[in-house]
């Protein structure tokens, strides 16, 4: 459909068939975003993800940016005992997870789990971009990753102020939180990067950042087309993004896991016994676990669907014109891509405001059910799919799965939770600070 907000025209798009469509088939007619006013604001307007350019240079940045992050997450790691990086660190941070809510509970009886989650994501992410861990303290680092709802806020589809420039001229707080969280952000990874660049050798690459300078520097050094090339302000701006990418959506799925285990004892239940039949007490899960738990990734996969946090990707634009079902769409329309009505489509899904993870098992129950799993959108599709798909997939699942071994996660008695989730680029719940937890192991435990 088309919708206006003030004078501007915005195609929505909606159902399975027609986003497949759109972003897949005529992938590079809808892969353009679009020239937005709060956009210009992310990393000085160079963002991989919010800037308009997507040309030749645009794909080449993208593509580095993916192999930095493959290379130090996924890829099989000969320095480290863990089957890759990702998962060493993930183990370490949940580890770490476990103590810290243990004592937290102990002190305060019931506390809000997310202020904890938040450091250890953006501890994995750090450690991936910077080969760096900060304290759950580190006033500079929280500051940051608590202020990502007031980036959500703005950045997320259908901001009045991106559409109707009157308001950009009235006092608004959100933009001014907007603007103070952008300039926080850049300061800091600049900071880093430029520590980064003092101690920098070529025979020792310890981390992304290093990878996109040495890259940057090597093709300097062959000559290569000028245009091509990532200045070193656009490096900045790529870390800024995995950075920035990789902490609050990753927190927000987690922070939706542990909020429907605690409402869902019988379906925790379920995960936990499936964990302790299959690992046992004796060792943490692993990375290579993921495909025996069926149950626990049913569950995972249901809490995107139900809760669809990303109920929309980031805004698209047309890069030519084109059409689309049979209507004309002129070049540089801005397009909206509603993840959220697919997830909750019912000619998709039966009872779709119910939350059943055995909708994604086949009838034994030992199975994830892959066409009906395929059909789940929360990385957004085509050119502009995420890149951190599989980082964000292997990180929930490792987090949830260390923390439902050895914890039991429960609602302290009181008033319903309220769980409507609030708009924004990513959705959250209302803070609630009536989370509970027991040990699931005794203490002496070999874990
Ligand atoms: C559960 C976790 C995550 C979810 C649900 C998620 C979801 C998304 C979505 C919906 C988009 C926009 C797609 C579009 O506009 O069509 C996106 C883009 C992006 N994501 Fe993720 N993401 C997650 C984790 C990560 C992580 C861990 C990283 C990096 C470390 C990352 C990096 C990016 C980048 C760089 C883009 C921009 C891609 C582009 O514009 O071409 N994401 N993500």
């Amino acid at each position: 459909m088309e919708v206006a907000i003030g004078s501007q025209p915005v195609l929505v798009l909606s159902g399975l068939d027609t986003l497949r469509q759109a972003l897949v088939r005529q992938g590079e007619d809808f892969m353009g975003r679009p020239d937005l006013p709060s956009f210009r604001l992310i990393a000085n307007g160079q963002s991989l993800a919010f800037s308009p350019e997507a040309g030749d240079a645009w794909k080449a940045r993208r593509k580095l940016a993916q192999n930095a992050l493959k290379t130090f997450s996924i890829a099989a790691s000969p320095t480290s005992s863990s089957s890759c990086l990702l998962e060493e660190h993930v183990s370490k941070e949940a580890a770490y997870l476990v103590t810290k809510f243990l004592q937290v509970m102990e002190e305060e009886q019931s506390f809000d789990p997310c202020r904890y989650l938040v450091v250890s994501v953006a501890n994995v992410i750090c450690a991936m971009c910077f080969g760096k861990r900060y304290d759950h303290n580190d006033q500079e680092l929280l500051s940051l990753v608590n202020d990502s709802n007031e980036f959500g806020d703005v950045a997320a589809s259908g901001n009045p102020s991106d559409f109707i420039p009157l308001l950009r001229y009235l006092p608004s707080r959100s933009m001014d939180l907007f603007k103070d969280i952008n300039r926080r952000f850049n300061m800091f990874i600049e900071k880093i990067v430029q520590e980064h660049y003092a101690t920098f050798n070529k025979e020792h690459i310890r981390d992304i950042t290093d990878s996109l300078i040495g890259h940057c520097q090597e093709r300097k050094t062959a000559g290569e087309d000028t245009n091509l090339q990532p200045s070193n302000q656009s490096i900045i701006a790529i870390v800024n993004d995995l950075f920035g990418a990789g902490f609050d959506t990753v927190t927000t799925a987690l922070s939706w896991c542990l909020m429907y285990a605690a409402s869902y004892p019988d379906m925790q239940k379920r995960i936990q016994a499936e964990l302790d039949q299959t690992i046992g007490q004796e060792r943490r899960p692993r990375l290579s676990d993921r495909g025996t738990l069926p149950y626990t990734e049913a569950f995972i996969l249901e809490t995107f669907r139900h809760s669809s946090f990303l109920p929309f990707t980031i805004p698209h634009r047309t890069t030519k014109a084109t059409a689309l079902n049979g209507y004309y769409i002129p070049k540089d329309t801005c397009v909206f891509v509603n993840q959220w009505q697919v997830n909750h489509d019912e000619k998709l899904w039966q009872d779709p405001s119910a939350f059943k993870p055995e909708r994604f098992l086949n009838a034994a129950g030992t199975e994830i059910n892959r066409t009906e799993s395929d059909k789940v959108l929360t990385f957004g599709l085509g050119r502009r799919r995420c890149i951190g798909e599989s980082i964000g997939r292997w990180e929930v699942f490792l987090f949830l799965t260390t923390l439902l071994q050895q914890l039991e996660f429960s609602l302290a008695p009181g008033e319903a939770v309220d769980l409507t989730p609030q708009y924004g680029l990513t959705m959250k719940y209302k803070k609630c600070e009536r989370f509970q937890i027991k040990r699931r192991l005794p203490s002496n435990g070999s874990l």
